[in-house]
């Protein structure tokens, strides 16, 4: 079974290193004692064994199902087949030889996809939000995120040349309004409009799988920097291929094309690819290429990337990908109904050991996000992954430091591959696991740990023997 696999990956991972090392080299060991702090909370990050299609899945970025079916696979073979004789590599940055006609042309038919001016293919959709703070705020500029904003982002603080760098609050206008006036009083320039201000925003966040609220946003900014020095830049990796026309992403559901100066789509989830997609005017586009070295100081994409990109997007423009788009919806509003109807699942809710916060007025809600974050208290996210993994299901738990300290989640990804029994089964599983720890809560239960986590622990314990 594959429980076995993963957890004989993850758990040996969390053993101590530091304390047998005294005797290596100190480079060596300073950096096992690094570790040892996570592994001390068993957080350690760990390279994990790949699963098969008999595992459930609610982890894969695969949501459309275009990789395991094979369809992105058969697409890109013929994509590749259209283009003869190609030569495989850029052979140089976009700034120098690496600027080739293939690439020029699928970023046009990507820009005329999703009604932009001009888009910029790079390798990875983390670079393009790296690049993108690097290169498009200027010194003095400001820069305005969510707190909840991706790994990506946050390193693009470390080398952008805005001045200041402001949080708010996630998903919170009232926050966003706070923060953004806050800027006229730290330098007259913002409010004069002689200095800019990027804001950085997801259109579905990862972890909380909740939508930002665009529209509201863009008003408020508007509102108070009339000028147009405050612009968005709204990442949608997880929005691509999942909400609008044919996948084309929140902008495009909104309509407000117009008005975000920079998206940038993701091709390593939905998709089924690699690589990133920055949708933004020419000037944008010449900003990018001027300054943002991790973009132009680089190897341009090779030709297979390329197609494998516009492979996907055939998938898309073609419609080859409604189904899908429309099966997660069904599926999703499926896991809320069922949800909401177990009587155990609303116990641990009403006592705080779960939350579901997407659960609540879903049926208000015109799409819905394909990530559903099951929100656990008391720091027993592990033990729930452990649960539904020894089930065959897998969904990863998710704490401290990727969401806030205090807080963790089991994050339930929706594809379209998974079935309707298969998220009955998830709802049933985790209302029995929610039961079984209500009852060790209130002490009617012998045991402190909960059954499936004592049967890793013993199956550790004895080697990984089954009785
Ligand atoms: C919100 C968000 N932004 C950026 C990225 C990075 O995208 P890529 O896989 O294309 O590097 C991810 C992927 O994990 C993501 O979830």
């Amino acid at each position: 079974m594959y429980y076995e696999s993963l957890l004989q990956s993850m758990l040996p991972a969390q053993d101590l290193r530091g304390p047998a090392m005294k005797d290596e080299p100190a480079f060596y060991r300073r950096l096992e004692e690094a570790m040892d702090v996570h592994r001390q909370k068993r957080s350690l990050m760990c390279l994990k064994p790949r699963w098969d299609s008999s595992v459930a899945d609610y982890t894969t970025s695969d949501f459309l199902s275009l990789n395991r079916s094979g369809k992105i696979r058969d697409a890109f073979y013929e994509e590749l087949k259209s283009q003869g004789s190609f030569e495989l590599s850029a052979s140089g940055s976009r700034v120098q030889y690496g600027n080739y006609d293939y690439l020029l042309q699928v970023e046009r038919e990507i820009a005329a996809f999703h009604g932009a001016e001009t888009a910029f293919i790079c390798h990875s959709g983390f670079f393009a939000n790296v690049g993108i703070l690097e290169g498009v705020p200027q010194p003095g500029d400001a820069i305005v995120m969510d707190e909840f904003s991706h790994a990506s982002t946050r390193l693009g603080l470390k080398v952008t040349l805005a001045a200041h760098k402001l949080e708010f609050k996630h998903n919170n206008l009232d926050s966003f309004r706070e923060v953004m006036t806050s800027l006229k009083s730290k330098d007259p320039a913002f409010a004069s409009g002689d200095k800019s201000i990027l804001i950085c925003v997801e259109s579905i966040y990862s972890m909380e799988g909740d939508i930002c609220p665009l529209r509201e946003l863009v008003s408020i900014a508007k509102e108070l920097y009339p000028a147009g020095n405050a612009q968005f830049v709204i990442d949608e990796a997880h929005s691509t291929g999942v909400l609008g026309q044919n996948g084309a992403g929140l902008v495009s559901v909104l309509g407000l094309e117009k008005e975000i100066a920079i998206r940038v789509h993701m091709c390593s989830k939905a998709l089924s690819s690699t690589g990133g997609v920055i949708l933004c005017n020419q000037t944008i586009r010449s900003a990018l290429v001027q300054y943002a070295r991790c973009l132009t100081y680089s190897g341009a994409p090779s030709v297979p990337m390329i197609a494998s990109i516009r492979a996907g997007y055939n998938l898309f423009r073609s419609g080859q990908t409604v189904e899908p788009q429309e099966t997660i919806q069904r599926h999703v509003k499926h896991f809320f109904t069922k949800l909401l109807d177990d009587p155990r699942w609303q116990d641990a809710m009403d006592e705080g050991l779960i939350a579901v916060p997407l659960a609540e007025d879903w049926e208000e809600r015109e799409y819905h996000s394909h990530i559903v974050a099951v929100k656990i208290s008391g720091g027993h996210e592990f033990a729930l992954f452990v649960h539904l993994l020894m089930l065959n299901m897998n969904a990863y738990p998710i704490s401290y430091p990727t969401v806030p300290k205090g807080t963790g989640l089991v994050r339930c990804l929706i594809h379209a591959h998974n079935t309707i029994e298969d998220i009955d089964r998830l709802v049933e599983a985790i209302g029995d696991w929610s039961e079984e720890m209500l009852e060790i809560q209130r002490g009617d239960s012998k045991s402190t740990v909960p059954s499936a986590l004592r049967r890793a622990m013993g199956l550790q314990a004895s080697g990984w023997k089954e009785n």
